[in-house]
């Protein structure tokens, strides 16, 4: 993945299309990378290690990209091991190479590599340090908690590039393109969502470099129109829809719930509440289901008691709601029981503590299948969630 990024800075990470999870559990239909950069100058620094079993390849596109000079820095801004596995590759290889990273970065590389006295090759940087490499400056920027406490992001004074460690990042291998807003978001929301205050910390600080080219540690270098990159970043860390509109998420065993959502949202979109979108929680991937009720400016969720309890599949995805710090919404509900129905209050019980949360009335019980009360029910439902003008964004 030999690119330039600037004439003396080339990208030379690892762009996988095969691999099918990401931290073993979101989906990946168009593979993932990991990028690595390296900036040449009369002294060499590379900006983070990638994802184990790619170190071969990793070396030599350093090599590559350096003319088989020696590395003098590997800059590790961040220690999950999609950029760190291959740390030690690194150090074996260039036996002059310093690690500059952070002192919370320095404790951790003891954690993953116990085996290895890595002392005498650190050296910590904090808010504000800067590293001359000749030409080039790079300054180090704080970012904790974007997405681990102890990550940092890197400023090329010279070039003006961000390295922006996670941020800006996406799912999905770069030679394979797609709509970058669509695959950003369900990376963003579900990696690092929970962590809006920080992510709008970052941001503060990166209002006063003037930045020409954002260089992640995922997905394509963006070079042109970041503003509507950093607005997108502004709208989703303080938990704001991105347009208006109605989630109706439902799970359903026999279709008796599937049929009492689908008939609200054709309700829905006869009041002209926005986009309409519907989601079956049993087919749907989890991670995008999160993502859209993140998109759009209010949610209905409708699902079965099972077990005295909630249906699995919605008890999930409030749970990765509810980890993912969703807020800031009025959200609408259907339950379904045969004999005794509780999901409208476990499902209450899990979403009103969050932040912002209002539960729209009526809630609207159905017992098996759809009857002409419950009609005018779901009517009176569609009712109340168009009337606010808070879901009309
Ligand atoms: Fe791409 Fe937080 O690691």
């Amino acid at each position: 993945m030999n690119q330039n990024v600037t004439p003396s800075i080339f990208s030379v990470g690892i762009d996988d299309p095969n691999v099918q999870l990401f931290e073993q559990q979101y989906k990946l239909t168009r593979g993932m990378s990991y990028n690595s950069y390296a900036i040449i100058d009369r002294q060499i620094a590379v900006v983070d290690s990638v994802e184990a079993g790619h170190a071969d390849q990793w070396l030599r596109q350093i090599s590559k990209a350096t003319d088989g000079r020696a590395v003098d820095y590997l800059i590790v801004q961040h220690m999950e091991p999609d950029h760190s596995a291959c740390i030690m590759e690194a150090v074996d290889r260039w036996p002059g190479l310093k690690i500059v990273t952070t002192a919370k970065s320095a404790a951790m590389l003891a954690q993953f590599f116990p085996q290895a006295d890595l002392s005498d090759r650190i050296q910590t940087v904090k808010e504000g340090d800067t590293l001359q490499l000749g030409d080039h400056t790079l300054r180090f920027i704080m970012a904790p908690m974007v997405h681990w406490p102890e990550v940092m992001v890197t400023y090329d004074e010279t070039d003006k590039v961000l390295f922006s460690a996670d941020a800006f990042g996406k799912f999905g291998a770069v030679q394979h393109p797609d709509d970058w807003v669509s695959e950003a978001r369900r990376y963003y929301i579900n990696i690092v969502g929970k962590y809006g205050a920080q992510v709008q910390a970052l941001l503060r600080k990166l209002q006063e470099p003037a930045i020409r080219t954002i260089a992640p540690l995922h997905g394509p270098v963006l070079r042109e129109n970041l503003a509507f990159y950093v607005d997108l970043y502004h709208r989703w860390s303080r938990y704001e829809p991105e347009c208006k509109g109605i989630l109706v998420a439902y799970s359903s065993i026999y279709g008796g719930t599937a049929e009492a959502a689908n008939r609200l949202a054709e309700m829905l979109r006869r009041r002209n509440c926005g986009e309409i979108v519907t989601m079956d929680l049993s087919l749907t991937d989890q991670a995008e289901a999160v993502a859209q009720a993140f998109r759009l400016s209010a949610m209905v969720v409708a699902a079965p008691t099972y077990d005295a309890a909630l249906y699995p599949p919605m008890h999930d995805f409030l749970h990765h709601l509810r980890l993912k710090n969703y807020r800031n919404r009025r959200v609408g509900m259907i339950e379904n029981g045969s004999w005794a129905p509780i999901a409208a209050k476990l499902m209450r019980e899990m979403l009103q503590p969050l932040q912002g949360i209002e539960i729209v009335e009526p809630v609207v019980t159905v017992r098996s299948r759809l009857n002409a009360a419950n009609i005018d029910q779901l009517e009176a439902l569609a009712d109340a969630m168009a009337s606010d003008p808070d879901t009309n964004v």
